[in-house]
């Protein structure tokens, strides 16, 4: 297959047809924009297996996304999008980031969810970038915006109460967005290196948190987030 895309964690290959591509998810973890590395026995699998998860979870209940169908481990068939060049995080919860920016307590619940953009483009470090910036910059139209705005919060409030089926709060998440002929579609992936997860018996993390912070027990935790979501999709 010819490659289209590498990425830090996926890579995009060309398929016979011009609109749908194979996304190939790699053992490779990254963190602080690539500066902190490792290869991860079977972690492409199981992100790539819960990435498929919710993508099918979301669209039995009305969100369109690239996915298409599964191929073998590790991969699936999407739709060729147009990639928006903004990262939309939703938090629920205070950790990561915000609590740096704002100095906020972690594990704050935050009143509302929270909506951020951020410029996906590593050469910049994905700077944040507020909704005016936006439109001013011409990154996306006031329309545009609105709708993955709506989608984004849209997912979240599908996702948390699927989390909570597992047992985990769904504190915060990270999503990527493309068009196709003006439609938007939710693509890129869903999973443990994307979201944060916090076990809601033990407080502790089930995400790539674990590796920024060094804490191991990176793909095991990872794949107890696939086990519990299989059971709470077949329920
Ligand atoms: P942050 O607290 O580091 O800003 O991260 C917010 C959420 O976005 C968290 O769930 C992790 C996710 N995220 C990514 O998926 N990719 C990234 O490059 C960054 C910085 C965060
Ligand atoms: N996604 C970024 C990286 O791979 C940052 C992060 O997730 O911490 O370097």
């Amino acid at each position: 297959m010819e490659l289209l895309y590498s990425g830090k964690a996926k890579d995009i290959y060309k398929t016979e047809k011009e609109n749908e591509v194979v996304v190939h998810f790699r053992n490779s973890l990254t963190a602080f924009n690539g500066k902190k590395k490792a290869e991860l026995d079977e972690k492409g699998e199981v992100t790539c297996e819960i990435t498929k998860i919710f993508f099918d979870y979301l669209e039995k209940h009305g969100v369109l996304t690239h996915y298409i169908k599964a191929l073998e481990e590790c991969q699936f068939l999407a739709l060729k999008v147009k990639i928006v060049l903004l990262e939309v995080v939703v938090r629920n919860i205070a950790t990561g980031s915000i609590v740096k920016r704002y100095g906020l307590k972690k594990g704050m619940k935050f009143k509302e969810p929270l909506l951020e953009y951020f410029i996906k483009d590593d050469s910049l470090n994905d700077p944040p970038i507020c909704t005016s910036h936006i439109r001013a910059l011409g990154f996306e139209t006031e329309e545009n915006l609105n709708k993955i705005g709506e989608l984004t919060l849209k997912v979240n409030d599908l996702l948390k109460p699927l989390l909570e089926k597992c047992k985990i709060d769904l504190v915060d998440f990270k999503l990527e967005f493309g068009f196709i002929d003006g439609k938007l579609l939710l693509a890129d992936e869903i999973s443990p290196d994307t979201c944060r997860f916090w076990d809601q018996d033990t407080g502790k993390s089930l995400d790539k948190d674990l590796f920024r912070e060094e804490e191991g027990g990176v793909v095991e935790a990872y794949k107890e987030v696939l086990k519990r979501l299989r059971t709470a999709v077949q329920e």
